[in-house]
């Protein structure tokens, strides 16, 4: 088949460690697990993914700039940086990109300062709580809406 277009993947920090990060909050799959899980039901749907994993904000706000004119979607696990990065957010509302938001864990179900996300306002949507599904899901929903915009140009 071939490609519709390309979604970008981007994890924040510390979901290097998936596997071996509080596994009892966030499970035992490993990162790179989730990556082959995303990219063989990318590859299904016709597209491709640039997966990208930083430990810092400002590699993850180059990341979203580059991906203007190339990436339909962009799915985020924003880590830490979903509770306070205004500078991240302020990308994702900067380029014509619809972003899907997703958490492995239940953010409103977690420490006071978890249960806000400065991101969701300017997300296409969010999906929290459903561990490795979330991602799953929220591919799903990002080729959904790059489908959308494919289909518009
Ligand atoms: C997380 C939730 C965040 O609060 C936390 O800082 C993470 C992971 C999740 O996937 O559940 O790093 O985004």
């Amino acid at each position: 088949m071939s490609e519709l277009g390309k979604i970008m993947v981007l994890h924040g920090p510390n979901l290097n460690l998936l596997g071996q990060r509080e596994p009892e909050v966030y499970g035992h799959t490993t990162l790179a697990e989730i990556n082959t899980m995303l990219q063989e039901e990318a590859a299904r749907a016709g597209f491709a993914l640039e997966i990208i994993q930083s430990n810092v904000e400002g590699e993850l706000i180059n990341a979203i700039h580059r991906a203007i004119p190339e990436c339909a979607a962009i799915l985020l696990n924003p880590g830490a940086l979903t509770h306070y990065s205004i500078a991240l957010r302020d990308a994702i509302a900067a380029v014509p990109i619809p972003t899907v938001e997703v958490h492995l864990s239940n953010i409103y179900a977690r420490e006071e300062f978890r249960r806000q996300s400065v991101l969701a306002p300017v997300c296409a949507g969010q999906i929290t709580g459903f561990g490795v599904l979330s991602y799953r899901l929220g591919l799903e929903a990002a080729i959904a809406l790059a489908q959308r915009s494919v289909r518009k140009e």
